[in-house]
């Protein structure tokens, strides 16, 4: 890689601006003073310093994080806080954005990354991954329910959702408390399935995608990167 390109994506600044960082001699590469931005780094091998500072180069990244209630899942938004907004402002630079989308008053597991590819195999329709819910639902749900979103049900706008499997942990007064398991990500899909049905969500939370599990000593606003092994899993 370039050395201008390896400090532009680090944060150092546009092309130009990095170029007259070079120039002014506050980059090392190696022990050595760079002198031409077309100098070839290996991002991963190289030593390069800037300013005494030491790049320490990595190029995806992935994040879980506890969504809370009153964040967008969206990394701009002319009036609220986004899940972007949660991170330290180390991560920044990576260009971060969330896989697949919550509800503002959604909680629940959020997989921030820079993975494009990643991110296409977790949402696309096509691959069919679980995303695993918990609900509290007004009004009481039964195995009439169970079956309907076992052959799906037609939403508002007239679409037919694809199987979804429901478990009902309790049922009490006039409410039920349930896990759903989808593999589609209409808008507002979990809410407008029990409004088919003729039943409301009143609190929704996001507890898998995939093998990925919400880490639950992440309390809501916090996030840890994935381990190894939840990445290596998540990949397969
Ligand atoms: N379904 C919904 O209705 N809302 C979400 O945030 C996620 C799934």
């Amino acid at each position: 890689m370039r050395l201008d390109k390896l400090l532009a994506n680090e944060g150092f600044g546009s092309r130009k601006e990095v170029k007259k960082l070079i120039k002014n001699g506050s980059v090392e590469v190696n022990g050595e003073k760079a002198k031409d931005v077309s100098t070839h780094v290996d991002p991963y091998e190289s030593e390069v310093i800037v300013n005494g500072e030491l790049i320490d180069y990595r190029e995806f990244i992935y994040i879980m994080l506890n969504k809370p209630k009153g964040i967008v899942s969206a990394t701009h938004d002319a009036k609220d806080r986004c899940v972007t907004d949660l991170l330290d402002p180390y991560y920044h630079k990576f260009h971060l954005f969330p896989v697949g989308r919550l509800d503002k008053d959604t909680e629940g597991l959020i997989l921030l990354t820079n993975d494009g590819e990643l991110a296409h195999q977790l949402t696309s329709p096509k691959k069919k991954v679980d995303k695993v819910y918990e609900a509290t639902i007004k009004g009481r749900v039964s195995d009439h329910e169970v079956q309907a979103f076992e052959n799906g049900v037609t939403l508002d706008d007239g679409y037919e959702t694809k199987p979804a499997s429901l478990y009902i942990e309790k049922v009490a007064g006039d409410f039920s408390w349930v896990q759903i398991t989808i593999q589609e990500g209409k808008f507002h899909q979990i809410k407008r399935m029990f409004k088919a049905v003729n039943k409301e969500v009143r609190y929704l939370k996001r507890l898998k995608i995939g093998t990925l599990e919400l880490d639950e000593a992440l309390e809501l606003g916090e996030y840890r990167e994935l381990l190894d092994e939840e990445l290596a899993l998540l990949k397969e």
